[in-house]
């Protein structure tokens, strides 16, 4: 008899794919996309540019990001029939439900799903990245009783998606600082749902399954959840007083804190120090300084308690903060972690089938062996 020895629970430390888009050092807390450091793509570039960057490998020319844009703009608008899909949505339903579902019927539009040779499956990333902001952005009006607004191809990614949730053009520090969320949540390594991506289209199966798959993934609150989790908290303490008595009762009773802690940080995650500088100008510029004020005396509390244990703020602990000031509803702030993602899932879906090898890792049995088989009635 055989016994398989079990690799560290979670996968931790385990290398199971290669990528050339983005590096992370979790001790020194440093992200870079094809080696360029976040922090600098995040002040300097734009969401469209990074995608360019992902998928490319390298920055794009002014024709070529001009080229870039008009593509990405010509997918803003949904396949025939989706709209009547979101108007027959319960108005109730969760929107990371909504989103999952949508994506996955996105699929029964695309009349060659299931192509993925290089060009078909780049044009579906496409389609499906083009296409995301517009079914959250319609599925909130539709929920809100709101007259759907459809979407305007001279507006940037980011702001076409502010002024299709809004009705009205963003401001453009509102724009920007939208943007630079995108950027900052586009790839990150093999994290949970980009894994599940890369091992559903192992399977050679379809972009649009595996970008299904990564959504019901990202919304788990130790994934991307997470940043939903950290506005209910906030929301729960009343001012920043009640701040250190809340958090210390929590750590006592070994609960989690959401938006700290990260499986491969176990410095500041570099993601985390722009959105803060970005989470204190918003809130001072919308007058949520308080909401601010409760996230700073949050982060204080973990410094004194944990960060010894490598436990810092994460990428979804600011980005509440950021949402909440840009205006965008509590159950959104997942959505917008997958809809900048999707441009993290498509490239390594792209990577795996350029050198595809099927996923089948094994399970160590630790149950019983010879057992006599019992008949019903005995039992
Ligand atoms: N609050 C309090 N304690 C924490 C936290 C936290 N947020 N995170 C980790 N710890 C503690 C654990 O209690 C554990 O302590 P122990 O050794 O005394 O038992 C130790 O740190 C290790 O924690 P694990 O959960 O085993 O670490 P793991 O690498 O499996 O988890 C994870 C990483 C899931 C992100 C974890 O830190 C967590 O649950 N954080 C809160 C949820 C969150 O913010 N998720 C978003 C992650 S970033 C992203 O996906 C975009």
């Amino acid at each position: 008899m055989t016994t398989a020895t079990a690799a560290p629970k979670g996968l931790e430390g385990i290398v199971a794919a290669e990528t050339e888009m983005s590096f992370i050092d979790g001790e020194k807390g440093v992200l870079e996309y094809v080696g360029i450091a976040i922090d600098d793509l995040a002040r300097h570039s734009c969401f469209e540019e990074v995608v360019y960057l992902l998928w490319n490998l390298k920055l794009p020319t002014v024709t070529e990001l001009d080229a870039f844009k008009a593509e990405l703009r010509g997918r803003y608008a949904l396949p025939h029939g989706m709209l009547e899909r979101i108007k027959r949505l319960p108005k109730d339903a969760e929107p990371m439900h909504v989103l999952r579902t949508l994506v996955s019927a996105l699929g029964m539009h695309d009349p060659d799903p299931n192509a993925i040779d290089p060009k078909a499956a780049r044009h579906k990333a496409l389609n499906i990245l083009g296409h995301t902001p517009t079914l959250i952005a319609m599925f909130d009006r539709h929920r809100k009783g709101e007259e759907i607004v459809h979407p305007d191809t001279s507006l940037s990614f980011a702001g076409n998606f502010l002024y299709m949730l809004n009705g009205e053009r963003p401001t453009e520090t509102m724009e920007r600082a939208f943007d630079a969320c995108m950027i900052l949540h586009a790839d990150h390594g093999l994290n949970n749902s980009t894994f599940t991506a890369r091992v559903v289209i192992s399977t050679l199966s379809d972009m649009y399954s595996a970008m299904t798959a990564a959504i019901g993934a990202l919304r788990g609150p130790l994934h991307g959840g997470a940043n939903e989790g950290v506005m209910h908290l906030l929301n729960d303490i009343a001012s920043p007083k009640d701040v250190p008595a809340r958090i210390e009762g929590m750590l006592e009773r070994k609960e989690k804190i959401m938006g700290f802690g990260h499986r491969v940080y176990k410095a500041y995650d570099p993601r985390a120090t722009y959105l803060k500088t970005l989470a204190k100008q918003l809130a001072e510029d919308t007058g949520n300084s308080a909401l601010y004020e409760k996230s700073s005396a949050i982060e204080k509390v973990m410094e004194a308690k944990v960060a010894a244990k490598g436990i810092y703020p994460n990428v979804d602990f600011y980005s509440a903060t950021t949402y909440h000031s840009i205006g965008l509803d509590l159950d959104l702030f997942t959505p917008m972690f997958a809809m900048s993602r999707v441009s993290g899932w498509a490239g390594h879906v792209l990577e795996q089938l350029a050198d595809n090898r099927l996923y089948r890792p094994k399970a160590a049995y630790i149950g019983p062996h010879g057992v006599a088989y019992t008949p019903i009635g005995e039992r």
